[in-house]
């Protein structure tokens, strides 16, 4: 047995080589989760795992656990993980980096012989993303059991297609269900996704928590009319209703100090030139670290709608689909993390995610920690997504420190 080493440059090869399955032509991935491409880097992931000498488990929700064996069978592993599916014009990092970083330590440690007592395991989480099954964190949250599976099965795409048959459909429907697997802890790397690490010059961000989400489906109805001989004051136009209320969620979230307030996707219907859409559907993303302030913004959102609704003669239906917390994630692998930032030569600096991960749904039953790394000007959810091989290699040394020092109690 020697010292384990990450090996870079192996774990740079990995991201390019997956980063095919789905690749754009802008140099960033389209993988859908429980498309085709994500059915291709699930099998990549499979192989690789197998032949690093891991035992591969898949829940019902499709998510993968490849388990290194410990010296202790019966010991539940120390893990790590992150997603595999990305957004549709996302990039080669976002929750790639974490998988295949765990990865890479389970290879390293194969490479340095290094025998744990504990058994050490990767995971796939399906679905993180959200963007063709909302909301996101699906799989995770069933394991957490703050999602219901049947629920989750019946949750259908913009073509109408049913979670649980594209699960069944790209073969990846296990038969263990999440809330059986057992995991010690729970470590996720991930690429920050925002500015702070580069701003900084820092290397590695120790997650302290992260950010709370509020996501909605909002419907506008008016009436259907024409575009050329309906006056303006005789309209119920629901387009024009949608984009009083859109500009309202941009003024909530300036009200208050880091908030953030997005609208991703907007239809009319029915979708013709010349005829006054009486049908308006928009997304709405809301996030701040403080669960009070979200319920504010909740309560400005919703009184929007309301005083929408009695000035314009239009129906307006809020529908909350999402409601993530803010989390604390657990201080002693928050400690793990910053000690193997400092055992490991890195600098550093502690943080709160802006972004939702599957490790915020992973912290309600089990300890878990995050490791961030920076990003090129901070972007993420773009083709362009970019980070450094030195600090991706750095990340995935914490990564490691932090899962052995778990390992030995
Ligand atoms: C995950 O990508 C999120 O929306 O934060
Ligand atoms: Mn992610
Ligand atoms: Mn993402």
């Amino acid at each position: 047995m020697s010292e384990p080493r990450i090996n870079a440059d192996r774990l740079w090869a990995t991201i390019m080589e997956t980063a095919a399955f789905g690749a754009t032509p802008l140099g960033g991935v389209r993988r859908l989760a429980l498309s085709e491409e994500d059915r291709q880097v699930r099998d990549w992931f499979v192989d690789a795992c197998k032949a690093a000498g891991c035992e591969i488990t898949i829940d019902t929700m499709g998510s993968i656990y490849a388990k290194r064996p410990g010296t202790n069978a019966d010991a539940p592993p120390v893990a790590c993980g992150s997603h595999l599916d990305t957004q549709p014009s996302g990039g080669k990092f976002d929750g790639i980096l974490g998988v295949l970083a765990g990865l890479e330590v389970i290879r390293a440690l194969n490479d340095a012989q290094v025998e744990t007592a504990a058994p050490t395991m990767v995971i796939n989480w399906t679905n993180e993303e959200g963007a063709r099954f909302a909301p996101g964190l699906l799989a995770s949250g069933v394991f957490a059991g703050v999602a219901d599976q049947a629920e989750a099965f019946a949750v259908t795409d913009r073509d109408g297609v049913r979670f649980g048959d594209a699960l069944a459909a790209i073969g990846y429907g296990g038969s263990v269900h999440p809330q059986a697997m057992e995991l010690a802890a729970y470590y996720e790397m991930h690429i920050e996704q925002g500015p702070i690490l580069e701003a900084e010059g820092k290397t590695i961000g120790i997650v302290e928590g992260a950010q709370g989400s509020r996501w909605y489906r909002i419907h506008v109805t008016g009436r259907d009319s024409h575009a050329g001989t309906t006056p303006m004051s005789m309209r119920r136009d629901a387009m024009q209703g949608a984009a009083r209320l859109i500009s309202s969620v941009a003024s909530i979230a300036l009200e208050h100090e880091n908030a953030v307030g997005t609208v991703g996707i907007v239809e009319a219907g029915p979708g013709s030139i010349n005829v006054v859409p009486g049908s308006a559907r928009f997304t709405v993303d809301m996030r701040h670290p403080d669960d009070n302030v979200l319920a504010a913004m909740d309560r400005s959102l919703r009184s929007a709608a309301a005083e929408l609704a009695e000035d314009r003669r239009l129906g307006v239906e809020v529908d909350q689909i999402w409601h993530s917390p803010p989390v604390a994630f657990d201080p002693a692998c928050v400690g793990r993390v910053r000690d193997g930032a400092v055992a490991g030569g890195h600098s550093h600096r502690e943080i709160v995610s802006g972004a939702g991960h599957d490790a915020c749904y992973a912290a309600r039953r089990v300890p878990t920690g995050m490791i961030f790394i920076p990003c090129e000007g901070g972007l993420s959810h773009n083709e362009k997504e970019n980070a450094r091989y030195e600090d991706v290699a750095a990340g995935a040394d914490v990564l490691m420190r932090a899962m052995l020092a778990t390992t030995a109690g």
